[in-house]
């Protein structure tokens, strides 16, 4: 685990990668300055005294470096625009948010040893992260231990928020993102016959791969083959031979975009033509630099899409790109929304207390988030609606939204 500030003296990382940590770096410093807790306490028990003084600590653990990077980056910018938005008006209950973030470089032990030193040594109020299911599960009993709130802005594996009555998402759930592709396969693009190939070594994968499965299946769909990854993999071409044998109308992969992306390269390089269909993992502006034109008519369920002209969702991306020069992605608004149905929650709460916080953030109900309209339901997940999104020449073009 490397915090961000250790990150922009690594001599080692890419000059480009240099500017972002840099980046990252200062405008944490914007936003945290020179505000300390006049309270320091230690001792994990006591954490309800985070919020002491004029400062609430906010904890973030996200993959800022690896082959996630733009996961954590994105994240970690939506978390700093809503931190900058919400002090400026004045913060909750007169008090400003800070934010340490840890980068766990895409690995679970690294995850778990973030989230002890965020609670141990920090004395955070709440954590923000993960994005990746896997790494979430590796923090949820962490938090859940120690009593303090775990807010993951993405993670959909239904297993996160059953570690503990602590772990909260604002995200909707993988049944729910599977579902949403399996009837767009079955009705809107009428396919009877689909491959799936899936990343055995990734939660969130292997879930909505099955998921995606048994409604598709349901529906009168036929997986004429099964196929399987690891992360970190670079060739994909024996199972994507596999798959070419029986002649799938579509290829179901939900991966994250460094895979994805090669794998829809070496698709075409085969002679694979049929689009591959995914979920939110898919969202990065890398997955167009990787997999490049042999992405394009491929199909993936997300967040968001910046094509939704609500003023909610044109007033965060001009925002945000004013601060970051970028068009969000879903990972920066779903960052950006974790945050305020936080501060949302802690200023209905009565007081800051762990539990006050936590029963208002269970509250939660028609939040107009970035990301649509958030409700918190009993297990402590979002009920709120998915888009589909096709790429087209390298862009993100919205299809369909579709409500729970
Ligand atoms: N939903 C993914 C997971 O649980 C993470 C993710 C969210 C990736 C949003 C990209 C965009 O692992």
């Amino acid at each position: 685990m490397k915090s961000i500030f250790q990150v922009s003296r690594n001599s080692k990382m890419s000059r480009k990668n240099q500017w972002i940590a840099v980046a990252l770096a200062m405008s944490m410093t914007a936003i945290s300055g020179c505000k300390k807790s006049a309270n320091t306490v230690n001792g994990i028990s006591q954490n309800n005294n985070s919020a002491a003084g004029d400062v609430i600590k906010l904890g973030e653990v996200g993959s800022m470096t690896g082959s996630e990077a733009t996961f954590g980056t994105s994240t970690h910018q939506g978390i700093l625009l809503a931190v900058k938005i919400i002090n400026a008006a004045g913060g909750v209950k007169g008090k400003q948010f800070s934010v340490t973030s840890l980068d766990d470089q895409g690995k679970p032990e690294e995850a778990a040893t973030a989230v002890t030193k965020l609670i141990n040594q920090n004395n955070v109020s709440a954590i923000l992260g993960e994005v990746a299911s896997s790494r979430s599960l590796a923090m949820a009993p962490i938090a859940q231990q120690n009593k303090v709130l775990m807010i993951t802005p993405s993670s959909t594996n239904p297993k996160v928020t059953e570690q503990g009555d602590h772990i909260f998402r604002v995200c909707f759930i993988d049944p729910f993102q599977g579902t949403v592709m399996a009837k767009f396969a079955t009705e809107t693009l009428k396919l009877k016959k689909v491959a799936i190939l899936r990343d055995v070594k990734n939660d969130y994968s292997v879930g909505l791969a099955n998921y995606f499965k048994e409604t598709f299946v349901k529906a009168g769909g036929t997986i004429v083959v099964d196929q399987s990854y690891s992360a970190g993999d670079i060739d994909f071409k024996s199972q994507l031979t596999a798959i070419r044998a029986k002649a799938p109308e579509a290829i179901f992969v939900p991966g994250y975009y460094t895979e994805v992306g090669l794998i829809g390269r070496q698709a075409r390089e085969l002679g694979l033509k049929v689009p591959l269909m995914g979920g939110d993992g898919w969202d990065s502006p890398k997955l167009k630099e990787i997999g490049g034109a042999a992405m394009d008519g491929s199909y993936f369920s997300n967040h968001y899409s910046e094509e939704d002209k609500s003023p909610v969702v044109q007033d965060f991306i001009s925002k945000y790109k004013a601060d970051y020069g970028v068009v969000p992605d879903g990972l920066a608004a779903m960052g950006y929304d974790a945050v305020v149905i936080l501060a949302d929650a802690m200023k209905r709460a009565p007081t800051l207390n762990t539990e006050d916080v936590r029963k208002a953030l269970l509250a939660t109900r028609d939040f107009p988030g970035v990301t649509g309209k958030i409700n918190i339901n009993d297990k402590r997940d979002a009920v709120k609606s998915a888009v589909v999104l096709k790429v087209e020449n390298g862009v993100f073009k919205y299809q369909t939204t579709v409500n729970p």
